[in-house]
């Protein structure tokens, strides 16, 4: 029988940019994930900071320098979508980019105003404002359009928000329209529910906006909600939309950008394989192309990528608390957390995260099931995303095993919900938080420690 080790090295390229094994311990991004689980303990999240400006200034490059390549006389604007991690430490480090940010509801607006108030961001930051949008939100939106961010662009979702704006925004302001795409042909509707419908932008720019003095419609707004593929779907999407930017340029001078969304896939598996240089470059030159047709200067591009920016930065690393052979072939093994809670992405939407042993490499590996500690039949991992199995070391007898799971940074708090109440009450984990000082030293810090009861029973109303 061969060890995890051989395993892992005949199934794929290993070592890899992130990960390598030393003395028989996983190693991410540099980090040796023993010594940190020695100085913290599990359940443990942490972010690797460096991680997040790497993939900022990468998406960068792909779009720059397919710009250059093909000559194309539109600019490329990163703006950073918060939804995918709200926290304080990854906005200050994406920040240190050069970038724009997007929002999505009222309490983002919040969100601006602290970044501000830090002198993270300053008033020429484009806000790109997301989202349908409930009058708390309308209203901030107004307010920091007032107060002087002359790049805030809120992006109609519906043919009723404008008026708002134009009766509380004092001075004139720019604008953006989210066409509602047509969903995957697989999904349970046609169109997507976000956005306005093609059918009625021209009309609507030509009732509402092309002799209003107040407003100018300068960008032009779609997202695909299953990514930036190299699928025909994908690139008809981009054809309609840019189809109908030509056709809106040609009324509206004032157009000239265009939002192309966040979608840009992040590794899931060490055998993930995906041409971001290529899809950059694919993406301008068929924009180049449909606008040259249509004999329309090409838009200025932006992007609000995600998962992109900050999902690397994240691991979750766990202990194996148990192992139980349910069957004569069916074993588990206990860890000390929850996919529901921790990674609600495995449990809603099936996805799949890179998962590694930290120790015992070594040994010899089996097949397993992994079992979360809440009582629902759903919180288990079987699967990854290159094979319908989970291999992992056996276990001997006095020995501890280590796992984690990677690319866990975007998404999962926000959609697990953090410092609440959650299932079963298992609490959140610890997190620590990764970054290099000036000479390239690691040093790392407890942002949060573990959950602790009180906090869960005072929201709870217990006295
Ligand atoms: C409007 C909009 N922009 C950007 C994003 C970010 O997408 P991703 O994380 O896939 O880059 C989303 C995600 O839901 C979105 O709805």
């Amino acid at each position: 029988m061969k060890k995890y080790a051989d395993l892992i090295d005949q199934t794929f390229q290993f070592p890899t940019e992130e990960f390598e094994v030393k003395k028989d311990n996983l190693h991410f991004n540099g980090v040796n994930l023993m010594h940190l689980i020695e100085k913290y303990g599990t359940p443990l999240k942490l972010t690797y900071l460096p991680k997040i400006s790497q993939k900022i200034q990468l998406a960068k490059k792909y779009f720059n320098e397919a710009i250059d390549k093909l000559n194309y006389q539109g600019s490329y604007t990163y703006a950073y979508c918060t939804k995918s991690s709200h926290f304080q430490f990854v906005l200050e480090e994406a920040l240190t980019n050069d970038i724009h940010i997007e929002t999505s509801s009222a309490y983002d607006i919040a969100i601006i105003d602290n970044l501000y108030k830090e002198r993270l961001i300053d008033k020429n930051t484009y806000i790109i404002c997301n989202g349908f949008k409930r009058p708390l939100y309308l209203e901030r939106i107004a307010e920091i359009l007032n107060s002087g961010f002359k790049n805030c662009i809120p992006i109609l979702d519906n043919i009723n928000e404008l008026d708002h704006y134009v009766d509380t925004v004092e001075n004139s302001f720019d604008l953006g329209i989210r066409v509602a795409s047509d969903e995957e042909p697989n999904f349970a509707f046609y169109t997507s529910r976000l956005g306005i419908r093609y059918n009625s932008i021209v009309d609507y720019y030509k009732d509402k906006i092309k002799d209003n003095p107040k407003c100018r419609l300068k960008m032009l707004h779609y997202f695909i909600n299953t990514g930036i593929k190299d699928s025909a779907y994908y690139w008809s999407e981009l054809s309609r939309f840019m189809y109908k930017y030509c056709e809106l340029k040609k009324i509206c001078p004032e157009l000239d950008s265009v939002d192309i969304g966040g979608g840009f896939p992040i590794k899931n598996s060490l055998a993930f394989e995906y041409d971001y240089k290529y899809m950059a470059e694919e993406i301008i030159s068929n924009i180049k192309w449909i606008c040259n047709k249509n004999h329309v200067p090409v838009p200025n591009i932006f992007t609000e990528f995600g998962s992109f920016t900050v999902g690397e930065s994240g691991a979750t690393i766990y202990s194996v608390l148990d192992q139980k052979l349910q069957n004569d072939k069916e074993l588990w093994y206990m860890m000390d957390g929850s996919f529901i809670t921790h990674m609600p992405d495995v449990w809603g939407l099936n996805s799949k995260f890179i998962m590694l042993p930290v120790n015992l490499w070594k040994n010899h590996f089996h097949k397993v099931n992994i079992g979360g500690l809440t009582c629902d039949s759903m919180d288990y991992y079987d699967s990854e995303a290159h094979i319908a199995e989970v291999f992992l070391p056996v276990i001997n007898e006095k020995e501890t095993m280590y796992f984690g799971y990677f690319h866990t940074g975007a998404y999962q708090e926000s959609l697990g919900g953090y410092g609440g109440i959650q299932h079963c009450l298992i609490p959140a984990p610890k997190h620590v938080i990764i970054d290099l000082d000036d000479e390239g030293n690691q040093i790392d810090w407890l942002f949060a420690e573990e959950q602790s009861s009180e906090e869960m029973l005072k929201v709870l109303g217990y006295k």
